[in-house]
């Protein structure tokens, strides 16, 4: 099976945006090769820039310095289970992060992006098995962010957020419909059957938070250490990928996901400049555990090194370094800097804010 180009493809310009390319043989030649070019160290030191940016009034990193040293005990005392890393935001109900199962009749077609496909022919059956097996689960993984991102602009409304958080958090979940698409294209083309997601299993519960400090909380544990890693993580698949297909996918994943990590700093930037102490607590707190989690995380379910790599799927080792770099190139530093953004007047404003009569 050749690759195809049909309309719908995406160009991610120099400076992470995403534009339609609509079926452009210019715009597809320069897609192709802005993903070619994707350095995996360049992509971290970027976004550790634009976190940074975006932090209003950030003092100085070595005021900083014992954030996250405190009771790292704590999570094993209050019994909560570690999430693994997965591709996007998780959607997690009481500690555990669930997906949709697979669905494979001919109207779950819908869910396969029409865009180009990886060349299959050269590999062997067992290595279309391993691919088409990762990248379904990575697609469910996908497919969850949608929930995930339709729950946080609720939150959102609910905690009285603003309209360009809200925005944001409903364009992300669009983005996380196309990369559900992508990776079930994938899995569906190494498997040569459709690979597609079933039901999601709310189960009628759906558990809107009110509370300001535990969404922002959420927020950095899923947004601001979850799409961070999952943005460098795949930007180092993508940099392994031969496959244009597969590597493109990949690097508009990367991008998007960065982009994903960026929201979770600005909302979570807007929660403590408008909170009180309860949401200064819970945001360190967070940011405690994640950066511990981070540092503890072990990978043991990917394949092994390299064979699979032309395809995106790198090996444990490989990963798990991915995503050691992120935390101490990206997460850690501007997760201290948001812990140190010195107080705005808005800190005194009551919250919620009062209606005038
Ligand atoms: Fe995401
Ligand atoms: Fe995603």
């Amino acid at each position: 099976m050749g690759a195809r180009w049909q309309g719908g493809d995406l160009l991610i310009t120099k400076d992470g945006r995403v534009r339609d390319i609509d079926g452009d043989p210019i715009a597809r030649t320069e897609l192709l090769r802005s993903s070619m070019n994707l350095s995996p160290t360049e992509f971290r030191k970027g976004l550790s820039r634009r976190l940074l940016a975006l932090i209003p009034n950030a003092a100085p990193l070595e005021n900083a310095s014992e954030v996250h040293r405190r009771d790292v005990r704590r999570r094993d005392e209050e019994g909560q289970v570690a999430l693994t890393y997965c591709e996007g935001r998780p959607y997690v109900v009481d500690t555990k992060a669930i997906t949709a199962g697979r669905a494979e009749d001919a109207d779950a077609r819908e869910w396969l992006d029409k865009g180009p496909l990886p060349l299959v022919g050269p590999l062997s059956a067992e290595a279309r098995a391993k691919l088409a097996e990762s990248f379904g689960n990575a697609a469910l993984f996908e497919h969850a962010s949608v929930a995930s991102f339709g729950r946080f602009a609720l939150e959102l409304l609910a905690v009285g957020a603003p309209g360009d958080l809200v925005e944001a958090a409903h364009q992300a979940a669009l983005d996380e419909i196309r990369h559900a698409r992508l990776l079930f294209a994938l899995a569906s083309a190494y498997s040569a059957t459709i690979v597609a997601p079933g039901m999601f299993p709310f189960e009628g519960r759906v558990e809107i938070s009110s509370n300001l400090a535990d969404v922002a909380a959420r927020t950095i544990r899923e947004g601001c250490l979850g799409e961070t890693i999952a943005a460098c993580v795949a930007a180092e698949q993508a940099s392994a990928a031969k496959d244009p297909a597969v590597r493109m996918a990949l690097a508009q994943i990367a991008s998007d996901e960065a982009r994903h990590a960026e929201l979770a700093f600005k909302m979570a930037a807007w929660a403590l400049r408008v909170g009180g102490p309860d949401v200064r607590e819970a945001v360190s707190k967070a940011i405690e555990m994640a950066l511990t989690e981070a540092s503890e995380w072990k990978e043991e379910n990917h394949g092994e090194a390299d064979t699979l790599a032309a395809h995106g799927q790198i090996g444990a080792m490989a990963v798990q370094v991915a995503i050691e770099r992120a935390r101490k190139d990206v997460v850690e530093p501007a997760a201290k800097a948001l812990l140190s953004q010195s107080h705005s007047p808005l800190e005194s404003t009551p919250f919620p804010p009062r209606v005038r009569s």
